[in-house]
């Protein structure tokens, strides 16, 4: 099977088993968007509730913010998205298709060509003689910044006063709230705030299914330091070792699948003293997932200069101003949850099974009375799926459609680990029938302890 091909079949069963749809499906569908189906709703909920509970709840030094998407334009005029967020794109003069210029030259040559010039992007592309992958002609314009942003207008306000931006980062907000963070609660350096949230930006190239959308979500944190108090480098490596240990041990992502990559000195920002990517081999190669930027204190300082305020920050005991650095971790939680499904995606001989931990599964449990039609069946069935609806925490699922075969297989491809069938047998020795969904083994386990066992289980 090629690597497309695996991709291909990702997305059908996505959309096949309800993870995400095509956005605006039923009008032909809305290029780079879509929509998020039962399935793929309670992962990405199961997946913000993981990384919210391992980066904000239980940590003493951070703390959470939810900031508006419709924001200030003199915010991405101070952070410098107005001015250079832009990709380098170029248009197909034959067949009019237009692609990121990067995105076409690597993957025509392999090279890894983000931040530099456009005119070096044009001669490579010269060069090369890198043809049209949709016409295969090779008559290019030049290369040409696109903005990103999306700006809109408000109400009936004109010009300056009514003109907005949608959010193309959650960071911003995390930057022009934080002193009235400060100043609202008890935190002191080094602190973090965190937010997960909705940005948007306004990508040409279609990218990989749900890898590169126009709206998605980011969880972003960033975590404020005093730098002449803090050794930038190791915090910088404790944040690594934290994201590698949520994406391997809580999302329970293969370490073989992952790796790290430093930004060259052309692709990082020139207020970045040091990024990397964790990268994850998608089917399409490895690809970014989780961003590691030490930023500096530019994004504070950029803020202080526009908007006037002071925005540093005074040492209790030496009365010492400083204008705190920030490292920040940033991740697209859809771009994780992309991740997680490429990684559980399993092809058996028989059957396609979704081995996600157990911890994301959308359905922690499915209920299955053997026969639809034996009211003495169903009637037991209905007592143990609220018995287990009650007592475990996420959604059990109940299914009395087609044969226990199908029902079998349908909880595979959604990555349920545990089915549970009511049998003749359950009538008289009180006890179901467990199925495993990685092994495919049953036992029979008392209705008395199953919901100890699930517990255990599914830890
Ligand atoms: N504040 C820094 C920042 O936004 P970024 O590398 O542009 O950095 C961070 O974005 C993460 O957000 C990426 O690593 C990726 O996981 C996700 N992301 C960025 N653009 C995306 C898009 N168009 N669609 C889906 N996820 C995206």
């Amino acid at each position: 099977m090629t690597n497309t091909q695996t991709m291909d079949k990702i997305v059908a069963l996505a959309k096949r088993r309800g993870f995400f749809y095509p956005g605006s499906d039923l009008y032909g569908g809305l290029a780079n968007t879509y929509d998020y189906g039962p399935m793929g709703t309670e992962l990405l909920r199961n997946i913000k509730n993981l990384w919210w509970d391992s980066f904000v709840t239980k940590r003493a030094d951070m703390v959470g913010l939810d900031a508006s998407i419709v924001s200030h334009h003199r915010i991405w005029e101070a952070s410098g998205h107005v001015a250079t967020f832009a990709d380098a794109m170029v248009d197909c003069k034959n067949c009019r298709t237009r692609l990121r210029a990067d995105h076409l030259i690597e993957d025509a040559t392999g090279k890894n060509v983000e931040g530099l010039p456009l005119e070096e992007l044009d001669m490579i592309i010269e060069e090369n003689n890198i043809k049209c992958p949709n016409c295969g002609k090779h008559e290019w314009t030049k290369v040409r910044k696109f903005n990103l942003l999306f700006p809109i207008q408000l109400g009936l306000v004109e010009g300056e006063g009514g003109s907005a931006y949608l959010r193309g980062e959650t960071a911003q907000g995390m930057f022009i709230n934080f002193q009235n963070v400060l100043n609202s609660t008890r935190v002191k350096l080094p602190f973090g705030i965190g937010q997960i949230g909705k940005s948007f930006r306004n990508e040409i190239t279609p990218g990989n299914s749900i890898f590169r959308t126009i709206e998605f979500e980011q969880g972003e944190i960033e975590y404020f330091f005093d730098e002449k108090k803090t050794d930038w480098e190791a915090l910088f490596n404790s944040w690594k070792e934290s994201m590698w240990e949520f994406v391997t041990k809580k999302l329970g992502v293969r370490a073989e699948n992952l790796r790290w990559r430093a930004h060259t000195d052309e692709e990082r920002s020139f207020y970045s003293k040091k990024t990397e990517d964790l990268e994850y081999q998608f089917p399409f190669g490895f690809k970014e997932l989780w961003g590691l930027a030490y930023r500096t204190n530019y994004d504070l300082s950029q803020h202080q200069e526009f908007s006037k305020k002071d925005l540093t920050v005074t040492d209790p005991q030496t009365g010492e101003k400083t204008l705190p650095h920030v490292i920040e971790p940033a991740v697209g939680i859809n771009r994780l949850m992309l991740t997680v499904l490429a990684d559980a995606y399993t092809e058996e001989e028989n059957r396609t099974v979704l081995k996600l931990s157990p911890r994301l599964s959308p359905v922690k449990a499915a209920v299955f009375p053997l026969l639809a039609n034996k009211p003495e069946l169903t009637d037991k069935a209905r007592e143990v799926f609220k018995m287990v609806q009650n007592n475990i925490s996420g959604k059990v699922q109940w299914d009395d459609r087609g044969n226990i075969g199908k029902r079998y297989l349908a909880q595979d491809e959604i990555g349920t680990p545990y089915s549970i069938t009511i049998d003749f047998q359950t009538l008289e020795d009180n006890a179901v029938t467990v199925r495993d969904r990685d092994s495919a083994q049953q036992e029979r386990v008392s209705i008395t302890d199953l919901v100890s066992y699930l517990h255990q289980k599914l830890v």
